[in-house]
């Protein structure tokens, strides 16, 4: 949907100054030597339709740059940028128009409400600079109000909203336009904790009934975390990282993304997959109670899990049940399985089953919608995952 490469910002140069200078072998201190600054340094990314992609920093980094180069809100010095196959760097500004009124629509962290006019107005603002006929802006105004809860308000006024409902009513202009891609910038930074979780539930679940792109900028990580479907870092103009939540968790990209992640709630973000480890041993249906305990006592484990021939866990023997089928002539495993373990899916968050792990013979099983065991997550990678960041990863 969205295709940005290279896409570079000087402030503060007109372009035909800054073009060589971006030539230089440092460009940074060319440009700033020229009276400029570089505040966004070739930035490439992709958005799939659908997706949430986050662009995540500190203060200054180039978000705002960035979302506001995607509908040319700031003229790019340099790059490219193509949304929906159009190519968007090239287009003139008559051209541009159509992409702005019907195409994106922005959200702003402090976007005014119009004071004198109602809700249902105000939600249908964005239809009447698209020039909708007034009959039809406040049907779709209501229903977008409906969406967010606020259906009561339409004809209330905006002194008599709080701020959370304020900000319901801009995710309503957004939604009431029809938009195919929404550009949030910092949306909810200035709510509440309770309430900005609320916001964050809201919009995946407004997302999840009718899927837009939203590219959406935060410097909340555990926000980028909840929403985002991909999440790209940001430093000083440039991308530090551009991939999952739990692959930043697991794998910080450098030191800067490890101190963002610090204090991120790593049992909400990791699952049982970036805990996956496989089995130490298993056992088959068809083997003896003696081969198995044998290949249990090699391990020093105190259970396994027994197997049928697509994977699928049957049971778990103990060794303690092993033993007594052992001493009393049993032949077949079927007499030593109990089902004394916990299956979870791949993707539930570890925070929903740790708690369960070393309460069994056996390490948690992962498995998947067949119920076939994919693998284990043994207590001491779940409790390993949950301590302070991994070592970072040196290119
Ligand atoms: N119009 C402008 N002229 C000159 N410099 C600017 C302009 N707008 C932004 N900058 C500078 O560019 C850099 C990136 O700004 P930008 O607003 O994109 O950052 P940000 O990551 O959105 O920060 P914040 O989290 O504070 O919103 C900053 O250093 C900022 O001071
Ligand atoms: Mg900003």
């Amino acid at each position: 949907m969205i295709e940005a490469k290279n896409l570079t910002k000087v402030y503060g140069l007109r372009q035909d100054r800054a073009l060589p200078l971006l030539r230089q072998a440092e460009r940074q201190s060319a440009v700033r030597t020229a009276g400029g600054f570089l505040a966004v340094d070739q930035v490439s990314f992709s958005v799939s339709p659908g997706e949430i992609f986050v662009i995540m920093g500190l203060s200054g980094s180039g978000k705002s740059t960035v979302l506001r180069m995607l509908n040319r809100l700031v003229e790019p010095t340099e790059g490219s940028l193509r949304i929906d196959g159009a190519d968007v760097s090239a287009m003139r500004q008559d051209e541009l128009r159509p992409l702005r009124n019907r195409k994106i629509n922005m959200v702003f962290q402090h976007f005014a409400l119009l004071p004198h006019r109602s809700i249902r107005e105000n939600a249908a603002y964005g239809l009447k600079i698209r020039q909708v006929p007034v009959r039809e802006r406040l049907e779709r105004a209501d229903w977008a109000l409906q969406r967010v809860g606020l259906e009561q308000w339409g004809d209330s006024y905006p002194h008599e909203l709080s701020g959370g409902m304020k900000q319901r009513v801009g995710l309503a202009r957004a939604l009431a336009t029809d938009a195919e891609i929404l550009l949030m910038d910092e949306p909810f930074s200035a709510l509440d904790p309770l309430i900005r979780r609320d916001m964050q539930e809201l919009l995946l679940q407004l997302q999840a009934a009718d899927q837009r792109t939203i590219v959406f900028v935060t410097h909340d990580l555990n926000e980028a975390m909840r929403i985002g479907d991909r999440i790209m870092v940001m430093r000083d103009g440039q991308v530090v990282q551009c991939a999952t939540g739990t692959e930043i968790i697991s794998e910080p990209a450098d030191e800067y993304v490890s101190e963002f992640i610090a204090d991120v709630d790593r049992s909400r973000v990791l699952t049982a997959a970036s805990v996956l480890r496989a089995p130490l041993v298993t056992a088959r249906w068809d083997e003896s109670p003696g081969e198995v305990l044998q290949r249990l006592e090699n391990v020093e484990m105190n259970g396994i899990f027994v197997l049928d021939e697509t994977n699928r866990i049957l049971g778990v023997a103990t060794d303690e049940a092993l033993a007594r089928a052992l001493r009393e002539g049993e032949t077949a495993l079927d007499s030593c399985l109990a089902g004394d373990y916990h299956a979870v899916s791949p993707d539930l968050p570890i925070v929903e089953f740790c708690d369960l792990a070393g309460r069994h013979p056996v390490p948690v099983a992962v498995v998947d919608d067949d119920k076939r065991l994919l693998g284990v997550a043994p207590r001491a990678a779940i409790l390993g995952a949950l301590a302070a960041p991994k070592k970072v990863r040196h290119a």
